[in-house]
């Protein structure tokens, strides 16, 4: 058994200089009780000897040295366990929080007005979902088309105005946010026919924008073995209430626009580059 030989053990003998346990002051001999358990599991040498502080009372062996270092070690380990399970519980709990959470913006800005009511198309203010990686969110100057002359004095747009005059974008929260390690691209699933909803779900009935999708990698790998089924018509990719497609149709929107192979769509590097 090393540990009990190791400096650790040794110096809880030093001491007692081998000799049974000679408390030097009355202090000492008054602690002697209560640090009974510790000198009797760190000391092998003097386990159960019989103690000369005058009582003549047995110490008594709970554990030998190599119970203690496998208590020790189970304790660490299930504190280990548990914080490690904690911190996995919040991690995840974080993680989901906006799920189904409208978050609160600047100006509280209506998809279900805008495009419920309105019928405003997603372009006309993500301009760049076609194109570019990202979708990108309108400028004040795209607001303005409409409430330069439309509601111009309700408190409500103040923001609008404000943004306008100082020429400062407005600071809209973040719904979706990826790690920075992740890639991902609009116009790759928009061209291939992975609507909107497919994502975002009804966003045309959100008072207030809230993350409707998880964006876990698990999420994203589910769709990415089998795509065929998510894919709908180029002309309902920004519609809000096309149906799913048949499956007979589905599997030929995935040949017509020549789907890369799963094993492309699954590997790290299409994701993580
Ligand atoms: C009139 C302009 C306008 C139109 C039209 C519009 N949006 Fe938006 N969209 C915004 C603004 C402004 C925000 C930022 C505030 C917010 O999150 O609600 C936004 C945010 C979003 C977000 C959340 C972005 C983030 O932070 O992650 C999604 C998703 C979204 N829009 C999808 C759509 C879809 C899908 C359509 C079409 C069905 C659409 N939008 C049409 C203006 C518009
Ligand atoms: C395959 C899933 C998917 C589809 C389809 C999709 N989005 Fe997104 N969208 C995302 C993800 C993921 C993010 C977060 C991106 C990030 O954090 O980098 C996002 C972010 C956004 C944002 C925030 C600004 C930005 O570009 O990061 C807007 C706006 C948006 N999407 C609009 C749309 C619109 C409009 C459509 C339909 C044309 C659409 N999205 C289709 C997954 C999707
Ligand atoms: C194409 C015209 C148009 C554009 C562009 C537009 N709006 Fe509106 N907005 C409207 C109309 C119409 C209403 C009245 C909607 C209703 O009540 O159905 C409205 C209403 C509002 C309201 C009042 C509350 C509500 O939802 O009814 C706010 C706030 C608002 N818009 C903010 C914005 C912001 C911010 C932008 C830019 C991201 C924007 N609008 C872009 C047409 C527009
Ligand atoms: C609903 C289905 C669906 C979901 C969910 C989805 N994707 Fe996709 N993704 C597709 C389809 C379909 C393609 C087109 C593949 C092709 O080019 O043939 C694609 C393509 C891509 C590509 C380009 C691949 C290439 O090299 O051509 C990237 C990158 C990507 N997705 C990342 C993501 C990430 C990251 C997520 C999760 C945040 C995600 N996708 C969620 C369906 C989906
Ligand atoms: C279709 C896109 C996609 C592919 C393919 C993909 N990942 Fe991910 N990965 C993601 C997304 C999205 C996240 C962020 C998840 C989150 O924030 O919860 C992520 C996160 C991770 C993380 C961080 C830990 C975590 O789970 O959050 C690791 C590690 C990782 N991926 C490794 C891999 C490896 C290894 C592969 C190949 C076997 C792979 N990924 C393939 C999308 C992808």
């Amino acid at each position: 058994m090393r540990i009990a030989e190791g400096p650790l053990a040794r110096s809880a003998c030093e001491p007692h200089d081998g000799r049974p346990d000679r408390p030097r002051r009355p202090t000492v001999r008054r602690r002697v009780p209560r640090r009974r358990g510790i000198v009797a599991a760190t000391c092998s040498a003097h386990a159960g000897v019989r103690r000369a502080d005058g009582r003549g009372r047995r110490v008594s062996v709970v554990f030998t040295p190599r119970g203690v270092l496998v208590v020790k070690l189970a304790a660490l380990g299930v504190l280990g366990l548990s914080a490690g399970g904690l911190g996995l519980l919040v991690w995840h709990a974080r993680d989901l929080e906006h799920l189904g959470d409208p978050l609160a913006q600047p100006i509280p800005f209506s998809h279900k007005h805008h495009v419920g009511d309105d019928g405003i198309d997603c372009r006309y203010c993500h301009t760049t979902v076609e194109t570019a990686a990202r979708a990108g969110l309108p400028s004040t100057g795209v607001c303005l088309t409409c409430h330069d002359q439309l509601f111009r004095d309700q408190p409500m747009l103040g923001t609008l105005h404000r943004s306008m005059a100082q020429d400062r974008p407005i600071a809209w929260q973040r719904v979706h946010v990826l790690p920075d390690f992740v890639y991902f691209n609009h116009s790759v699933h928009v061209a291939k026919g992975v609507a909107c909803i497919e994502c975002h779900r009804r966003v045309d009935q959100m008072p207030l924008t809230w993350r409707a999708s998880p964006l876990q990698m698990q999420w994203c790998l589910a769709c990415h073995r089998d795509p065929a089924p998510h894919l709908r018509p180029r002309s309902e990719v920004f519609a809000m209430d096309a149906p799913r497609v048949a499956p007979a149709q589905a599997a030929e929107l995935a040949r017509a626009v020549h789907l890369e192979s799963p094993r492309r769509m699954t590997d790290c590097s299409t994701c993580h580059r």
